[in-house]
């Protein structure tokens, strides 16, 4: 019997390597949980490009969205654990959609860490028409309106919904959240001045900013963004210690094969570093995470550390979802 057990582990152990050596064999499908234009969509789809080549395979990116992204996630969660389907999410998607939402997959223990992937400051951005010129006037500005002035997000415990509860509780003042299936969707109206304020990732508010479409107050750190150095921090600006960075990643279902997951953490590891696609995401004013953290334990570690961080003020905030 023993011998029969060893025998079964060991052809086991060879299918498994087997799969990994022909992997990929078919498309792999990124699993991107907000709409397609926004920060999320544009970053995934810049790697997917660049991933092609190392992969030596189609690599194709699906905007499956609703619920702060937490759709998109169970959809990959739940998907065969065989590399061809990746999670792309970020701070809030795999860290604050745990405090808000009751999931139907854990966060850590039905995923697998595959890659940290490129981190932004948040910046505080509002529509053209808004009067204030500082983000002392704009808070100013914010607390004298006689209904609490619309504020867009990606949807409840998204980045840009964390970001607005963090500006609140630090601020004082009052934020009507208005939902959308991305910040890219966001954004248009913002634009528009259709909406008033928006606590947004850098990535996605840069290019705007410098076509003067919408108008930028601070960035949320204790240094200001190379790629957008006019822009004061939040320090400089007022609201000393209020930071906060959205760092994105890629995930796997649980039981994904190791060498699997070796061979996409590498391909994302060779996109993130050519030349070409760094000058792209920099200009965006992302920052590639440290050669010492991109291994896929470095992910799981860091994600459970930011659980840790900011569960306590999602829980406190009292975030209602409908
Ligand atoms: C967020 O606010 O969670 C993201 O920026 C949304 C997105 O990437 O569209």
């Amino acid at each position: 019997m023993r011998r029969l057990l060893l025998a079964a582990t060991a052809m086991l152990a060879l299918v498994g390597s087997a799969v990994a050596q022909n992997f990929p064999a078919r498309p792999v499908t990124i699993v991107v949980p907000f709409a397609a234009g926004g920060p999320s969509d544009v970053l995934a789809r810049t790697l997917a490009e660049r991933m092609k080549v190392a992969l030596g395979q189609t690599v194709l990116v699906e905007n499956v969205t609703g619920a702060g992204g937490s759709i998109g996630v169970g959809r990959a969660a739940k998907s065969a654990p065989d590399g061809y389907t990746i999670s792309f999410g970020h701070l809030g998607t795999h860290v604050s959609n745990g405090a808000v939402y009751k999931l139907s997959y854990d966060l850590v223990t039905d995923l697998e860490p595959v890659v940290l992937l490129p981190s932004n400051p948040m910046v505080i951005v509002s529509k053209n028409a808004v009067p204030a010129k500082t983000l002392k006037e704009l808070i100013a500005w914010l607390k004298e309106r006689p209904a609490p002035a619309a504020a867009g997000t990606a949807g409840a415990g998204s980045g840009s919904h964390i970001g607005g509860i963090y500006f609140q509780n630090v601020s004082g003042v009052k934020l009507q959240y208005v939902p959308y299936r991305g910040t890219g969707p966001a954004m248009n109206d913002l634009i528009a001045g259709q909406i008033d304020v928006m606590v947004d990732q850098l990535s996605n508010s840069i290019q705007q900013v410098r076509a003067g479409t919408i108008r930028a107050y601070a960035v949320v750190d204790s240094k200001r963004a190379q790629s957008a150095s006019d822009i004061p921090t939040t320090d400089e600006a007022g609201l000393a210690g209020f930071h906060m960075t959205l760092w994105s990643g890629m995930w796997v279902p649980k039981g994904t094969p190791k060498d699997v997951i070796a061979k996409l953490n590498a391909a994302t590891v060779e996109a993130m570093n050519d030349p070409a696609v760094k000058k792209q995401l920099e200009n965006l004013g992302l920052q590639l995470p440290p050669a010492d953290k991109v291994a896929p334990a470095a992910l799981g570690e860091w994600q459970k550390a930011e659980i840790a961080k900011w569960w306590p003020m999602i829980k406190a905030a009292n975030v209602k979802v409908d």
